[in-house]
């Protein structure tokens, strides 16, 4: 089950997503960290912020719609407060420290705070968030030369491994993977949520406070699985696949698709017991497979007119 990418080894391929697990602590209580493979952080920001009105998150029959508006205590506060308790708590599982920003330097900024504490391998770029309006709700991977700028000014203050966070609101990814690749990622999460809205029909007023949101869980699984897929074929870089996993079979469509790890978001919400649960079902599809190991099932999918190159692991 052991995975080796971005400089480390996860000792299983299930991470938790980015914004549906705080900083770890939050979660510490009904998830067992050190059996997972690891933890995305909430999306650190410069400054505090407080987030979008209540409600933040709404359900409807393929999955949910929030708009939590990166509510976070601001680097400063997550250096000081959040990162000694992963530091002193997770021994086994690996976390990637998320981050957003308004502007380019926004996102150079945070990680100049971040980089010399302990508590974490990697940086989450999150150049993928549909709640952020300052740019006109516009984020930085539908923008290519953007998205590189961030990738430049991160890359130039720090040496750990760089995962950027894409959308999946493209008409093609190829271009915002190879300006990102070139400007120094060491890897891809693939997919942030997709625009959504979700309205009472009786008010005519939206479910979520802020309007429309972010839409996740199970009816983002299939758009997500494709967009590993085609961001397989054009880079060689380590992917981590998300988007609406709730059980095993869902996991495995990722690694298939050519995911190397796979986060859960959503679904940690519904079932808390829900990643452990993937991790086991994994291990028995693994052995059922007669695979050598995940690398061998990884991007392994027979796809009519596609040969998709094989991740580097490093
Ligand atoms: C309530 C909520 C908050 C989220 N916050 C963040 C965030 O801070 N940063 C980020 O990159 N993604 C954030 N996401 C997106 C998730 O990390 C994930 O990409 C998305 O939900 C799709 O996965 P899922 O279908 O398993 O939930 C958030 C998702 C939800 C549901």
């Amino acid at each position: 089950m052991e995975q080796h990418l971005l400089g480390t080894d996860f000792q299983n391929p299930v991470l938790l997503a980015a914004g549906t697990c705080g900083f770890g602590q939050e979660v510490s209580e009904v998830v067992e960290l050190d059996r997972l493979g690891g933890l995305v952080t909430k999306s650190v920001t410069l400054e505090p912020r407080e987030g979008n009105p209540a409600p933040r998150v709404a359900e409807f029959r393929g999955g949910m719609v929030n708009s939590v508006g990166l509510a976070n205590p601001g680097a400063r506060a997550v250096r000081d407060r959040r990162l000694p308790w992963l530091r002193d708590r997770i021994r086994r599982a690996r976390v990637l420290v998320s981050v957003a920003g308004h502007t380019p330097e926004e996102f150079v900024e945070v990680i100049r705070i971040l980089d010399d504490a302990d508590g974490f391998h990697a940086f989450e770029l999150n150049l993928s968030c549909p709640n952020d309006t300052r740019r006109g709700g516009l984020p930085f991977a539908l923008d290519p030369a953007e998205a590189a700028r961030v990738v430049e000014g991160a890359r130039e203050a720090t040496q750990r491994p760089l995962v950027a966070k894409l959308a999946p609101n493209t008409p093609d990814l190829a271009p915002v993977i190879q300006a990102v690749e070139e400007a120094g990622a060491d890897g891809f999460t693939l997919v942030n949520t997709l625009p959504g809205l979700v309205l009472d029909p009786e008010t005519g007023r939206p479910a979520l406070g802020a309007g429309a949101g972010g839409m996740s869980g199970p009816a983002l699984r299939a758009v997500g699985v494709h967009a590993v897929w085609r961001a397989r074929s054009c880079t060689r870089l380590p992917l981590l696949g998300v988007g609406g996993i709730a059980r095993g079979p869902d996991a495995a469509q990722y690694l298939l698709a050519g995911a190397s790890l796979v986060q859960i978001g959503s679904a940690s919400f519904w079932d808390p017991r829900t990643p452990g649960r993937v991790v086991n079902w994994l291990k028995g599809y693994l052995g059922r497979q007669g695979a050598g190991g995940l690398t061998e099932l990884v991007g392994s999918a027979r796809i009519p007119g596609s040969s998709p190159p094989t991740p580097d692991s490093r």
